[in-house]
């Protein structure tokens, strides 16, 4: 993260803060999971990404882990077919996938057993031979393993550091399910690690787009200075999906959309948007001001939530059917696919202006974006104009598909009269960048490897998170839906998501995978009448 690149008069110039420091040290990655479709869909095509990037070390080492019993040929090759079925095989690029396969060992055995850490100890010795000392431990398993992992690897003195070389350890979210089990986790695993050798990881903060969160508001003079509540009304952030629950159904079941995505993903979206200036791009300068921020989120009481659940509908077109008829979902099920809430967040900078969220499955677009909606001008100029109220601008943030940024503004139409019209910038990656092939974890995998951790999580970051949510769970878990299902598949959520801004005298931006947001609809702006919910 800490490399930054500006462009020149001479072509794109780098001004990374220590460049040798990023250049990894030989290292073997132990793989808890190996034959999960995380390692498969997304850990392994990431490494194959970094092989064509030349980001990895010449001496590079994997071992998998896993309980199937298989051999090491027969783990390359179904990590072989999922490579080909993500690119045509004239594209996969031999030489890269060969450099990987070649460095791959599998390993069948039971990770809940003392056996399985000691033959694993001798593998990695055999590796540290070969002057492979440093290890990253990449834990793609489900969150139930995590402590006891990190304890049988303290037991066999597999994270010891010594003589100059790294034992680090990566945690796939979710961390803990709740508070409780996040603070039990932590205290677990920090009695094994240190805090430096722990990273954990959150997804959305691989997204080339969150990160340009930081870039765009601290390196850009325009910005910031009205990046407070002065100038700002209110922000909203969506993470719409199209899919369903898909195969992942007695997962989601004990999850729900709220742990799923909130303190999580969302609450990373959050941070990047609401965080004060770090001092500097180091790991501990960001993450102690995004923790800051995620502290300072009001509890998010019943009131200020909204659940919902899919019903039958069309996404696409196409028939799908409701949550409860996904495979290995309760008939009856009480499991939200949706949440909208609206935070308050208790600093200088934010207060009185609320962040409200919505995110769900089976809406009607797939879209991540944040809109930061500004507050309006004065209305007096045009008092004796046809125009009856001014729009506010919007500056949106698309995260996700079509990533880019926009502004919205206003515009005299052109005529006698003077009339405005709703108009945009708009800035899309792809006009301006060659793409990259990524699966996103890329540079979180990388950054591991180079020991910066400025774009994982610190123990008091998922706490301060899950504190914010945690009323929440309670709540909810006391008094459980009696409405759902109460959207349908390919609709834009419940209802009650509209009267939780409306009250407010606000509305939701229009749910749409189209960009960018240029009509500036009356209905968006409008102060709507206030509706108390009952
Ligand atoms: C995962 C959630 O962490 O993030 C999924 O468990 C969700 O339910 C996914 O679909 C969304 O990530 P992305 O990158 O596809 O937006």
């Amino acid at each position: 993260m800490a490399t930054v690149t500006t462009p020149s008069s001479k072509g794109a110039e780098t001004a990374a803060k220590t460049p040798r420091a990023r250049q990894p040290q030989s290292a073997t990655l132990v793989i808890f999971g190996a034959g999960g479709d995380l390692t498969k869909r997304l850990v392994v095509p990431a490494l194959y990404h970094l092989v064509q990037a030349r980001k990895l070390p010449d001496r590079f080492a994997i071992i998998g882990v896993d309980r199937n019993d298989q051999t090491t040929e027969q783990w390359c090759q179904t990590l072989t077919e999922i490579i080909r079925t993500m690119a045509p095989a004239s594209r996969i690029d031999a030489s890269a996938w060969s450099w990987l396969t070649h460095r791959m060992h599998y390993m069948p055995a039971d990770f809940t057993q003392v056996e399985t850490f000691t033959h694993l100890e001798e593998l990695l010795a055999q590796r540290e031979q070969n002057s492979i000392a440093n290890v990253l431990f990449y834990l793609a398993v489900g969150e139930r393993f995590f402590g006891a992992i990190v304890e049988q690897l303290g037991h066999a003195g597999l994270t010891k550091q010594s003589k100059g070389t790294w034992r680090r350890v990566i945690i796939e979210k979710p961390f803990g399910h709740d508070l409780s089990s996040a603070k039990t986790l932590n205290t677990q695993i920090l009695k094994v690690l240190s805090e430096n050798q722990i990273y954990r990881i959150d997804h959305f903060l691989g997204k080339e787009t969150v990160q340009n969160i930081l870039v765009l508001r601290f390196a850009n003079g325009i910005f910031e200075p009205l990046w407070n509540r002065d100038h700002i009304d209110h922000v909203q952030i969506t993470a719409a999906e199209t899919i369903g629950v898909e195969s992942r159904g007695r997962f989601y079941e004990r999850i729900g959309a709220l742990r799923d995505m909130v303190p999580n993903h969302l609450f990373q979206l959050v941070a990047m948007i609401g965080m004060e200036p770090p001092i500097s791009f180091d790991a501990d300068a960001v993450r102690a001001k995004k923790t800051e921020l995620l502290q300072a989120i009001h509890s998010i009481s019943p009131e200020n939530a909204i659940r919902g659940q899919y019903g039958n509908g069309l996404v696409f077109g196409q028939k799908v059917q409701d949550y409860r008829h996904e495979p290995n979902v309760a008939p009856d099920s009480g499991t939200e696919t949706y949440v909208a809430a609206k935070l308050d967040i208790d600093n200088w900078r934010w207060a009185g202006v609320p962040f409200y969220l919505r995110t769900g499955k089976r809406l009607s677009a797939r879209t991540t974006e944040i809109a930061i909606q500004f507050r309006q001008a004065p209305y007096a100029l045009f008092r004796h104009t046809p125009i009856e109220r001014l729009p506010a601008n919007i500056l949106t943030l698309r995260i996700q598909p079509d990533e880019g940024l926009s502004v919205s503004f206003s515009a005299k139409r052109p005529g006698s009269e003077i009339e405005i019209d709703g108009v945009a910038m708009d800035f899309a990656y792809r006009d301006y960048f060659e793409p990259v092939a990524t699966v996103g974890y890329e540079t979180l995998i990388y950054d591991c490897l180079i020991g910066d951790a400025t774009l994982f999580q610190r123990a008091d970051t998922v706490e301060a998170a899950w504190g914010a949510v945690q009323g929440l769970i309670d709540s909810w878990a006391r008094d459980p839906a009696t409405d759902f299902p109460n959207y349908a598949a390919g609709s834009a959520g419940p209802n009650a998501a509209d009267r939780l801004l409306a009250r407010d005298g606000r509305a939701w931006l229009p749910l749409s995978a189209d960009h960018p947001h240029t009509a500036i609809r009356p209905d968006i702006t409008a102060p709507v009448a206030a509706e108390v919910t009952p």
